[in-house]
């Protein structure tokens, strides 16, 4: 018997319906607060587009492109869909984990996937408040999603001196 040597990984039914139908997909002009933000697990990127309304601030819409697996655009697609309708403090608090809940369950080599969309938007709630008095619930510190989930220049940054690096040791 002829033996595979990459062993396939098993996503959930929506994962795979998600990946192949994506809600939310597509960059979104109006928005007013956006990140990108790439995962030094894989070197994947996904940028995050919130339409936020001041005052309030409830999320009206939301959209992401993804550069990454299967994984992180049904995990983009689904928190997409959940931040739609609640106040950024709301959408602050979706973790990685209730992502992976609503997809039914991630591989565990995926779990950064998910950590990388909620990193993502996170650093979009940050960027929206920018150049506003900053609210009381947002940490002063950056959370270990966010930082996994690096700044475009700086994850190629890093990059480039790995590929340095194994160059350099031939
Ligand atoms: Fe990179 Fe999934 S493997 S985001």
């Amino acid at each position: 018997m002829e033996m595979s040597s990459r062993v396939p990984l098993t996503y959930s039914r929506k994962v795979l319906e998600l990946f192949r139908n994506p809600k939310n997909l597509g960059k979104m002009e109006e928005a007013n607060a956006e990140a990108m933000a790439g995962s030094l697990a894989c070197g994947d990127m996904i940028a995050i587009y919130l339409k936020v309304e001041d005052g309030t601030e409830r999320i009206l819409d939301a959209k992401f492109e993804s550069y990454g697996c299967a994984a992180n655009i049904a995990a983009a697609s689904t928190l997409t869909e959940m931040v739609k309708g609640k106040t950024l403090e709301e959408a602050w608090r979706i973790s990685w984990r209730d992502i992976s809940e609503d997809l039914g369950g991630l591989p565990s080599v995926k779990f950064h996937c998910g950590v990388l969309a909620v990193g993502a938007m996170r650093r979009a709630v940050r960027a929206y408040y920018k150049d506003k008095p900053q609210s009381e619930w947002l940490p002063k510190e950056l959370t270990p999603e966010e930082r996994q989930a690096l700044e475009e220049e700086k994850l190629m940054e890093i990059l480039e001196r790995r590929v340095e690096r194994i160059k350099a040791e031939g």
